[in-house]
Parts: structure tokens; sequence; C-alpha cells
């Protein structure tokens, strides 16, 4: 991969970083937020979610400006999002306020988890493109690691301390939004708004100058299809299985309660006796667990299939939330058991449903309807991951952690045989080779 190429992919990813850092920053600072809006559980709940519902607005927004403006200045925009929330949310005084700016930067991060992955993928040759999903996604869970190491470095600053948390992500986003001016407007936008001259510049710097040619004249093809696309297409009789398969995959990685851990760790740790300190610590456990089982999954992907990864994963899953389970009906949760369950958990989501569903969801629509599809799909993701969010303090207070956790368990069973029934294998096939044996099947 040239220098070039991969500047503009670690430039993109800075997007999925944010992305990660802004939905986990969150956790670390439940503990102090709490007192200080003097929220109760339910109001606690709908604040941690506040971010998502900006979330839902962005990934609307993005796919509608991302082709009227460009990618690369709505991903500026993206950046400048951030910034205004990450230092409106660090001053905030009012529950008001500080809602507003998280809310901004929920409309960030809707738009970075589509544009992110959209840009690397239009500019990257087209023999990189299948990892790049992944890397997206590695990209997130680096940025969850860094809310919760940089959570952790600040817990003992005073009372303050959850304003440095919040602030501190002012930096990637200026880091961002100054990046940006140095990678080009993705060539297929370029293409789309008649600038193929530039478009083919690009192209001969990403895919050398035999292979330029040819793209721009197959970016040129798509296009003039893709123009055609309207999201009425979706539910013509061929694609609306796809649709629904990829609406159902995106519900289940949020239902199986993966952000419940994500947002609320320290509140579990520190509900079961642990201090804020050792909270924030195992936190961290939680983060670099994310990141080594992410890079497993990048090997694994390709060589065993999604299928076998989302199974296997999911029931894997299944078990660690039972022992978590057990251990609340049993009044055990004191000891360590509860930190290896949860590492356990993280695990087997990171190297499954983590990476798998976005790249499945990212395979399983044809040229033309992709970013169609996706962002529909993307959309119910965040909707699923808010409901979660939101009802999952309630649920641990009023049905205890043994029934809650329990649910989730059946969940990732339901998952399991879901995937194993419905959803076809994509690995090791062209995109257009998948689009003609779906079109068969379905
Ligand atoms: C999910 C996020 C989650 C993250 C954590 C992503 O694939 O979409 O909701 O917070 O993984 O690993």
């Amino acid at each position: 991969m040239n220098r070039y190429v991969l500047m503009i992919s670690v430039v993109a990813a800075l997007g999925g970083l944010l992305f990660g850092f802004d939905t986990a920053v969150i956790s670390g600072t439940i503990n102090f937020i709490q007192p200080y809006f003097g929220l109760s559980e339910a109001g606690l709940g709908w604040t941690v979610s506040s971010l998502l519902f900006g979330c839902i607005g962005g990934v609307f927004f993005a796919g509608k400006a991302g082709d009227h403006y460009g990618r690369k200045k709505v991903l500026m925009f993206a950046a400048l999002l951030f910034f205004i929330s990450a230092i409106g949310s660090a001053s905030a005084h009012s529950l008001l306020y500080f809602l507003i700016a998280r809310i901004l930067g929920g409309l960030a991060v809707g738009v970075a988890s589509i544009l992110s992955p959209m840009y690397i993928a239009e500019l990257a040759p087209a023999q990189y493109r299948g990892s790049l999903v992944s890397l997206n996604q590695l990209a997130i869970v680096v940025g969850i690691l860094v809310a919760f190491f940089s959570n952790y470095l600040l817990v003992g600053t005073g009372v303050n301390n959850w304003r440095w948390m919040l602030l501190v992500m002012a930096a990637p986003a200026v880091l961002l939004f100054f990046s940006l001016f140095l990678v080009p407007e993705s060539p297929r936008w370029l293409v789309a708004r008649m600038r193929s001259r530039e478009a083919l510049n690009i192209l001969i710097k990403t895919s050398g100058e035999e292979l330029a040619g040819c793209e721009l004249h197959q970016i040129e093809e798509t296009l003039k299809i893709h123009q055609e696309a309207v999201f009425s297409d979706l539910i013509q009789s061929k694609i609306r299985p796809l649709l629904i398969i990829g609406i159902i995959l995106a519900v289940f990685q949020q239902i199986t309660g993966i952000n419940t851990i994500m947002y609320y760790a320290p509140k579990i740790f520190a509900s079961v006796g642990d201090s804020n300190g050792t909270a924030l610590l195992q936190t961290i456990a939680i983060g670099c667990t994310n990141v080594i089982f992410t890079l497993i999954a990048m090997a694994l992907i390709d060589r065993f299939g999604r299928r076998l990864l989302l199974i296997f994963g999911s029931a894997g899953m299944m078990t660690m939330l039972l022992g978590l389970s057990a251990l609340y009906f049993m009044k055990q949760t004191s000891g360590i058991m509860v930190l290896v369950f949860i590492l356990g958990y993280i695990a087997f989501f990171s190297a499954s449903l983590g990476p798998a569903v976005w790249v499945v969801v990212a395979e399983l629509f044809p040229n033309r309807l992709r970013s169609k599809g996706m962002s529909v799909a993307i959309v119910t993701l965040w909707i699923a991951c808010t409901i979660v969010s939101v009802t999952f303090p309630i649920m641990l207070q009023k049905l205890s952690g043994g029934i809650t956790f329990l649910i989730f368990a059946v969940i990732c069973l339901a998952n399991s045989l879901y995937v194993w029934q419905f959803v076809p294998e994509t690995k090791g096939k062209t995109l257009e080779e998948l689009e003609f044996e779906l079109s068969k099947k379905f």
C-alpha cells in the first residue's frame, strides 16, 4: 500500500477514533455528573443517551450533505462539531447546556460513523477495500481505549475531573480538522460533480497510472446507475430480504448489550463495591481487550468467514453473560469473577459482532443501493443503541443484574440461531459476485 493511501486512511480513521472516544468518554464521568446535575437513574439514562439522539440525526444529515458538499467538507464540519461539543459539555453549568453539547457531539458521531468508512472505501484501491471496514472498527475501539485511559488519568484531578475528561476530545477534533486539509476529496464524489479530471489525478496517485483510467470509467458507470437509486428501491422484492438481514444484524449488535458495558462499566464496578479509581482501571482493561480481539478478528474474518465468527462469538458472549448473571443471583459480585466475565464477553464481541456486523452490512447491498441500504441499517443500529442505553440503568435497578444479564444472554442465543439460519456467507467473493449470488438466492 502506498504512503499516500496510508495517510488518507489514517486521517479518515481519526473520524472513527472520535466516534469511539465520544461514545465512551461518558462512562468515566457518570459517577460525577449524576450528583452534580442531581440525576435520577432514568435521568442518567437519558443524559448518557443524549449523544445517541444526535447520532441518528447525524447519519441522515451525512447521507444528504455528503453528496451535496463532498465527504471531506462534511467531515470537517463534523470535526468542528466535535470541538464545540467538547468545549460545551466540559464547561456546562446546567443540564440543558450539557445535553445540547452532547447532542451536537452525537451529530458529529453520526456523520463520522457513515462518512469515515465511506470516504476510505471511495479512496482506497480496490484490493484493500475489504479489510478497511474492519480498520474502521479498530479505530473506533482505539478511540474507546483512549477515552478510558484519559478518564483514568484524570479521575484524581478534583471536582472538575469530569470536565477535563470531556475536554480532552477537543485535541483529536482539531487534529482531524487540520489533517483533512492534507487529503483529497473523494474521486467518486468529484465524478458525480462532473469533475472527472480532478478525480483522475487522485486515482493516479492512489491506484497508479495503469489502473486509474479503468477505475474512473467504472466509477462513471456506477454513478450513472447510482443517481437513479431512491430509498424506495430498498423495498423491492429482491432487495427487501437483504435490508431485513442488515437491519436485524445491526439491531442484534446493539441489543446483545455491548454498550451497557462500554458506557456503564465503571457504574457496574462501583455498584459491586469498587472505588472509582479501580473501576476506571478495570475499564481500561476492557478497552485493551477490545483492541486486541478486534485485531484477532481482522486476522480471522477472511479465513473463517463472517458466519462462523458471528455464530461462535455470540455463543461465547452468551456463556459469559450467563456467568455474570449467575454471580448476581448468587450475590457473589465482589470478587474478580465479575471482571473475568465482563472481559470474556468483550473479547467475544470484539472478535465477532463488533467488526463482522459492519463488514456484512457493507457487503450485503448491491453497488447502486449500498449507501442507502447501509444508512437505513446504521440508523436502526443507533436507534437500538439508544433504546438499550436509556433502559439499562432502569433494568439494572428494577430487575437486578441477574435478570438483566440473563435477558441479554437469551438475545445472544437468538442472534447465533438467526445468523445460522438466515445470514449468507459473504467471504472471499467480489461484491459483484455477491450481488449476482444474492439476487439469485432471494
Ligand atoms: C458498535 C458500537 C460499540 C463498539 C464497541 C461498534 O461496532 O457499533 O456500538 O460501542 O463497537 O466495541
